[in-house]
């Protein structure tokens, strides 16, 4: 796919639905005593591999993915390996899931999630009582032998909503109180739905403390996903004649790092909250924004902003001075290592970049050249280069673009709306 450089950016869009929120919807109307309707609910690759994990425990799905009813069924045990793709969300909740039923189950996924550690699961869900087996200790596939639990205190070494959902989840059937403690907090998705259905969630900074509790099933409307937004936005900040609204976008402050960075960088950017239902939903509005300076990241922002991060570098290559990220090592065991991806496809395109081991530093005022960019199999790589190639002098062409289904399926139709 080659993208061309475009005279204009504009619209008023909405971007798909909450991917992270879809994840939780499905899982938690599954776990629940009743039946739940859940409305909007992201349609992807990722999001189909919790789904079809749910229906083959047994659960029942009825309608589609803008109105699904769900019907709770006991679980179970499946005689097939489970598929996770290339979800990390759907392995990793799944496991704080399947660790409380004393069942067998092996997970497995593409080469990608075979390589993300999963090691940062394993030693809480054990601790708490489950058994695993997993290749190198660390890495999918995975055998869980699920067992009765007990709560744990747990400190996890890196902030991330997956383990503290998959550490939470597991809690939920566990014998005591579950109590996660994060260096910083990460996306808190999973404890707003959890107080919302009535189980005893509270947080004292980056300290969740959960009671089992068993829950009724629910009514759920998931918003649009700001990461999703977020190459929009970027596009908005970066092209010389640019405009654009993203509508009924998930506003979560621990979601929001980028719009806060932008900020700091000095982009014509707004955001406003227009109701505040479980989550912050309202509308992002950006322009053309020729004065950009380069930042350095704050370390603090790092979690609300964990998938946008690349999209800092192509700030950065538009902003005066230097724009530097570091204690994101993180990005390295993400769908791909997204350092080193990114590094490597930007020098294809003729930007210079270094690379640091936790993150990168990129100088401003640069020219996009263009060129031809690989992203390995990576969703947001993808974008962020077809966002790129928007604001390049020759166009880029992305490589096996069709990863993008794993996130956002219609992207291209919504790029191909908002540019001429
Ligand atoms: C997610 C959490 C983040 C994020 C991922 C989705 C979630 O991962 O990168 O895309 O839904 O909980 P970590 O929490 O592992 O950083």
């Amino acid at each position: 796919m080659k993208i061309e450089p475009a005279k204009s950016v504009k619209g008023v869009l909405s971007v798909p639905p909450d991917k992270s929120i879809t994840h939780r919807a499905l899982i938690l109307a599954a776990l629940s005593e009743t039946e739940s309707t859940l409305y909007n609910l992201l349609r992807c690759l990722d999001t189909e591999r919790t789904y079809d994990i749910l229906r083959i425990l047994g659960t029942e799905f009825a309608g589609d993915w803008k109105k699904m009813k769900v019907f709770p069924k006991p679980f179970v045990e499946p005689i097939e390996p489970l598929f996770c793709g290339n979800s990390g969300t759907t392995t990793r909740l799944m496991s704080g899931v399947l660790a409380s039923y004393k069942m067998f189950t092996v997970l497995y996924g593409d080469d990608s999630l075979s390589k993300r550690p999963m090691g940062r699961v394993i030693e809480p869900l054990e601790i708490m009582g489950a058994r695993f087996m997993a290749r190198r200790n660390n890495y999918l596939p995975m055998a869980i032998k699920g067992n009765r639990l007990s709560g744990i205190s747990y400190k996890t070494p890196v902030a991330s909503a997956q383990v503290k959902s998959a550490i939470l989840l597991a809690g939920l059937k566990a014998d005591g109180k579950t109590i996660v403690i994060e260096p910083r907090k990460s996306r808190d998705h999973t404890e707003r739905m959890l107080k919302n259905l009535g189980v005893p969630v509270h947080e004292e900074g980056t300290r969740v403390v959960l009671n089992p509790s068993s829950f009724r099933g629910f009514q759920i409307e998931i918003p649009g996903d700001i990461s999703s937004a977020s190459f929009f936005v970027v596009l908005g900040a970066i092209h010389p004649n640019a405009r654009i609204t993203v509508n009924d976008v998930g506003l979560n402050p621990t979601r929001i790092g980028l719009l806060e960075v932008m900020k700091l960088m000095g982009a014509n950017v707004e955001w406003k909250i227009t109701r505040e239902d479980l989550e912050p939903i309202g509308r992002i509005e950006v322009e053309t924004s020729p004065n950009l300076k380069g930042i350095i990241v704050p370390k603090e922002l790092i979690p609300s902003m964990i998938d946008e991060l690349p999209l800092v570098a192509l700030l950065g290559a538009f902003a005066e001075g230097e724009t530097i990220v570091r204690n994101a090592e993180e990005l390295r065991k993400k769908e791909s290592d997204r350092i080193s991806v990114l590094v490597g496809n930007f020098r294809k395109i003729g930007v210079k970049i270094e690379e640091y081991n936790d993150g990168f530093k990129i100088t401003g005022k640069q020219r996009i050249k263009g060129g031809k960019v690989d992203p390995k199999g990576d969703h947001r790589i993808a974008m962020l280069f077809s966002i790129a190639g928007v604001v390049s002098e020759e166009g880029i062409e992305v490589q096996n673009h069709g990863c993008v289904e794993v996130s956002f399926p219609n992207f291209y139709e919504l790029l191909e709306k908002v540019i001429e």
